[in-house]
């Protein structure tokens, strides 16, 4: 099955070697009565009307702040909250800063999002977007969040809806990073699939004008009017799984929707943040593409640099 040897591959390229555990919701045994429990991964099964039937977890750190940020937190295909709990940063800096992380899991055999029906690329259309969405709600309301704080990050399957989350819920994310994924709306199923692997999308066929793909966002939420998140996109030069005009894509969605041109950055940095990659930027960091050149798919997520970006 072609998707399934790309799910291999996705698994191969995403994860190290470490196995998927099962135990999520044991809480480890404290080896100290007076020693309250280390903070851990928590499933959380009554967050609000799920009409998708994805599953919230949660990492809500020892030390959290009165009015805690948030960040979302979305795996790859084959990926489970748990995995992307373990290899990503966010839990070790949610530590430091005292913010929470909502690591969302597909309901889904194959575990990638579903970016593509007409549902979850609509402002509450019952899709997977929408479930996410109100993960967030539930936790600002449960933990008192700062809801000026409340971020989206992701990668590959994660990064798509990464950009699907900043689409259709614009008033509710500050700012979105999106790890090598594809435009919102880049992976719509004509036949109405839901979790629909596209493959003109991922093979970096599908072009559009700045214009069109910024009304493709719009048309996710009609009638909104109000802010949106500012985004940041990693995309590598060499990504055989979905193809680097993607990023070229993505760019000229959030380009389109900002009012930006996108061919002309207002800086352009090479070799930040590292050799190889190069870093631009358009309306004073409301929009930032980073070109990572050699590097394939997905690109390595950059945990302190994410914290500037959110400004944690
Ligand atoms: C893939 O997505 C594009 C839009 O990005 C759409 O035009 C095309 O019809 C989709 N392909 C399928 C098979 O649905
Ligand atoms: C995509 O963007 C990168 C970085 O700006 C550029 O080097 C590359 O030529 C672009 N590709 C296309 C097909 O426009």
């Amino acid at each position: 099955m072609k998707l399934l040897s790309l799910a291999t591959a996705l698994l191969a390229t995403l994860t190290t070697a470490h196995p998927v555990f099962d135990d999520l919701i044991t809480p480890s045994t404290p080896l100290d009565h007076k020693r309250a429990p280390a903070a851990s991964l928590r499933h959380i099964s009554n967050f609000g009307s799920n009409p998708s039937n994805a599953k919230m977890y949660i990492y809500v750190p020892d030390n959290l702040a009165a009015s805690p940020p948030i960040i979302v937190a979305i795996h790859y295909c084959t990926g489970t909250a748990q995995a992307y709990y373990t290899n990503s940063p966010y839990a070790r800096l949610a530590d430091q800063k005292g913010f929470i992380v909502i690591y969302p899991e597909s309901p889904y055999s194959g575990t990638c999002w579903d970016v593509s029906s007409h549902a979850t690329l609509t402002h509450n259309g019952g899709g997977n977007s929408n479930s996410i969405a109100n993960m967030v709600e539930y936790t600002l309301k449960t933990y008192n969040g700062d809801a000026t704080k409340v971020f989206v990050t992701g990668s590959s399957s994660g990064a798509m809806m990464t950009n699907v989350m900043a689409a259709t819920y614009p008033a509710l994310f500050a700012a979105g990073i999106v790890y090598s994924g594809v435009p919102a709306g880049c992976f719509y199923s004509q036949a109405g699939g839901t979790n629909a692997w596209n493959s003109s999308c991922a093979n970096g066929q599908v072009h559009g004008t700045p214009q069109v793909w910024a009304k493709v966002v719009r048309d996710m939420y009609p009638g909104y009017d109000g802010a949106r998140p500012k985004m940041e996109i990693y995309h590598g030069s060499a990504d055989t799984t979905l193809n680097a005009n993607n990023y070229n894509e993505t760019i000229k969605q959030w380009a389109g929707v900002f009012g930006f041109d996108y061919q002309k950055p207002d800086t352009t940095q090479d070799n930040v943040p590292q050799g190889g990659y190069t870093t631009y930027t358009w309306g004073e960091g409301k929009l930032v593409g980073v070109y990572a050149r050699g590097v394939g798919h997905s690109v390595p997520i950059r945990g302190s640099d994410d914290m500037k970006f959110f400004g944690l």
